[in-house]
């Protein structure tokens, strides 16, 4: 087995932050590419980069780079926008997973309106799929939202966990659990359909373990977190605890 199929519930490592320090001096280091060596040795299972529009973090030729570094399946966080269809389709990562994107905002904030976009977003995903990529769409976990999906033909579903992540950090345990709840429902009704759920944003290690017990998920993906306890104890240490909470969960 490789370190793709090793891990049942794979741990997808978003890089974007290393990139975010990096821009914050106008140099190279530290580089996003070190960081996807360090995950790929460490035993993750996947490099997440999130290429906005305004390129904060990753920029163009990181995605390249990043490619040739290792040999880890990278999921490509895009709007869906001619531009970033251009650059997926120049690339071909293993995943492209379609986000809402808003100029303004600090991180992604919600999930993507897959019902009220269907025309939009159709188009992108069939040249996307065309390519051989596989398509993800970064929603709510919403049976409405769901459904939109499998209308475009999504391979996968990634479910937004900010919301379960708020809740864990107001203490709130009804909010927490009708979040878990929920998440679960729709990753069992995802693959009943033949849709393979993910999860992600705002997990930790503190709040991770109830999602990654929802055994129909089959990746997380994680990045802000990561990137922050790397600063103290090491991206290697950090990447390895997330995966052996994870596992502990299964
Ligand atoms: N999944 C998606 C679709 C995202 O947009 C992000 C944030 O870029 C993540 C996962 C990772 O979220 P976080 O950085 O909060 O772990």
């Amino acid at each position: 087995m490789n370190a793709h199929t090793r891990n049942a519930l794979r741990l997808g490592v978003n890089i974007d932050h290393v990139a975010t320090i990096r821009n914050a001096r106008g140099g190279a280091h530290p580089d996003p590419v070190r960081a996807a060596q360090i995950v790929a040795a460490v035993g993750g299972d996947g490099i997440t980069a999130h290429l906005r529009e305004d390129r904060r973090h990753i920029r163009d030729d990181d995605l390249k780079r990043i490619q040739a570094a290792t040999d880890l399946p990278l999921n490509l966080e895009m709007a869906a926008t001619d531009e970033m269809l251009s650059i997926a389709l120049r690339h071909l990562p293993n995943a492209a997973c379609i986000v809402p994107e808003n100029r303004e905002e600090r991180t992604t904030e919600g999930g993507l309106d897959a019902a009220g976009q269907h025309n939009r977003l159709a188009p992108i995903v069939s040249r996307l799929k065309d390519a051989d990529i596989r398509v993800s769409l970064f929603i709510e976990a919403d049976a409405r939202q769901l459904e939109a999906a499998m209308r475009l033909g999504a391979d996968i579903v990634e479910f937004h966990t900010g919301e379960y992540a708020h809740a864990f950090i107001d203490g709130d345990a009804a909010a927490l659990e009708a979040e878990l709840r929920r998440i679960a429902d729709m990753a069992a009704l995802s693959v009943k359909n033949g849709i393979e759920p993910h999860a992600g944003h705002g997990l930790t290690y503190e709040n991770v373990q109830p999602i990654a017990a929802i055994p129909q998920l089959a990746e997380l993906n994680i990045g802000h977190y990561l990137i922050g306890e790397a600063v103290f104890t090491g991206l290697e240490h950090a990447v390895r605890k997330m995966r052996q909470l994870m596992d502990e969960a299964r």
